[in-house]
């Protein structure tokens, strides 16, 4: 049964490299937020189809000037750290840890903190076009059911962990689990919780096994999480070879690249999500490929903690599935068009090189690029089949999680010129140029959760 006719222009890109764009479709949504029919003007049953959405009393008609993008799936947040997003970048990865991340994240054992965070890093990710989101927390499982509870109030698709972290040689004693076995509990405490949440029987909200990294957690702590996510079927998340510092510490502690470590610890599979991956073999991409894991490209927190560029293109040749992460506040922005734009840049410096004394025959990597239509991708379907979630595209059966995107809102940065600018021009310049700014309205599994410029 519909509940709801659309008349609007959609951009999507349900294939890497392809993207498709179609004035004035029809798109019907059924009660559940789910698309029912996608029919366009070169479908036999257009006129009808239009002649009955006339007549439908929630029919809503979208002007020339807006496109419906599919909502974006960031697949690599850390919810905490949003007071400190656009500062403290100026120390490496271990550092940054311990003198500014650390103490920020042990604040949120004050839920009142948490509260004023949470509900602002909410409603500001859904007006950048999040409709997807994949959060660490902190340690503390209070908090962590607070941000599942503000989250299914204000109607984001999420996906959020407890995070794990039990190792005194890196943790401090003021934020860290006090045992394994204290960390595991919390664990299946705040799974279960997620799974027994009023009006998630939809599962909007899923839990998620989350050990910060290899270097924060005993192997008692590790081998434990692999476990639950097993029983629980549940998703994994954490990084993986991220900057030399981590890359070298993994290796020395377990004599194998984070990858392997991860796999025999049981936490590698089709639904884990690994961060970063800047430093993962053509091995690990192998092994990370065949178990069907997904890696959270983060190419705005890379600029300042990973020490190399992520091979992307390498990646998904080798069938990896890859989306995109802004890894806020590693990476200063909470927009995915910036973390779209970041993608695409440090795909560009990879193959160009760097250094301007070494010949151009040796001085990048080769086929490293990656275009628009790629980036656009990796940030909706891509992301989306990262995480075998029935959105990013407009086709029959999947969620409509979308935006409406203006060309011409009042502070509207990008250019368009009709007579010079073909759609997919448009869509170009949406993507290098788009800001929240342009941003209309956000809908998740069909109900509108953020509205206005
Ligand atoms: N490695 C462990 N924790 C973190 C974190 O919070 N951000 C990033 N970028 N890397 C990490
Ligand atoms: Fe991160």
């Amino acid at each position: 049964m519909r509940d709801r006719v659309i008349i609007g222009s959609i951009m999507h890109a349900p294939n890497f490299g392809e993207v498709d764009i179609c004035r004035d479709a029809i798109i019907t949504v059924d009660k559940l937020g789910k698309i029912a029919s996608v029919t366009r003007p070169t479908d036999p049953n257009y006129d009808k189809e239009k002649i009955k959405a006339k007549e439908d009393k929630k029919l809503e008609i979208f002007p020339d000037d807006s496109f419906l993008l599919p909502g974006f799936v960031d697949l690599h947040i850390h919810a905490p750290q949003w007071p400190q997003l656009g500062k403290a970048l100026d120390v490496p990865l271990e550092v940054w840890l311990m003198e500014y991340t650390f103490p920020l994240e042990s604040k949120y054992k004050d839920l009142n903190f948490a509260l004023r965070v949470y509900n602002d890093l909410v409603d500001t990710l859904l007006s950048h076009g999040t409709t997807t989101a994949v959060y660490f927390s902190t340690i503390h499982e209070k908090a962590t059911r607070l941000l599942a509870d503000i989250c299914i109030k204000k109607g984001q698709r999420a996906l959020i962990g407890k995070v794990v972290m039990d190792n005194h040689d890196q943790c401090p004693e003021y934020y860290r689990d006090t045992s394994y076995q204290d960390a595991l509990e919390k664990t299946v405490s705040f799974i279960e919780y997620v799974f027994a949440m009023k009006n998630n029987s939809d599962g909007l909200i899923k839990p998620v096994v989350t050990p910060r990294f290899i270097p924060s957690c005993s192997d008692k702590a590790l081998e434990g999480l692999g476990k639950l996510a097993k029983l629980y079927g549940c998703h994994v998340q954490t990084h993986c070879s991220e900057s030399d510092w981590e890359h070298n510490y993994v290796l020395k502690r377990t004599g194998v690249s984070d990858t392997k470590a991860l796999k025999e610890f049981g936490l590698l599979g089709r639904r884990t999500i690994l961060a970063h991956c800047n430093f993962i073999s053509g091995e690990d991409m192998d092994i990370i490929a065949d178990k069907g894991a997904a890696i959270a490209h983060c190419p705005l927190s890379n600029i300042y903690f990973s020490n190399a560029i992520f091979p992307l293109r390498r990646a998904i040749e080798k069938s990896v599935r890859v989306g995109l992460g802004t890894d806020l506040s590693g990476g200063p922005s909470a927009s995915m068009f910036d973390t779209c734009r970041y993608s695409l840049n440090m795909s560009r410096v990879l193959e160009e090189g760097t250094d301007s004394e070494k010949n151009n025959k040796i001085r990048g990597v080769e086929g490293s690029r990656i275009d628009f239509r790629e980036a656009f991708h990796l940030a909706t379907a891509g992301g989306a089949d990262a995480l075998d979630l029935p959105v990013g595209r407009f086709e029959t059966g999947y969620m409509f999680d979308a935006i409406l995107l203006s060309t011409t809102s009042g502070k509207s940065p990008i250019s368009i010129f009709g007579d010079l600018d073909t759609l997919e021009d448009q869509l170009q310049k949406i993507i290098y140029t788009a800001t929240r700014a342009n941003i209309v309205s956000t809908w998740v599994s069909g109900k509108r959760v953020s509205q206005g410029i």
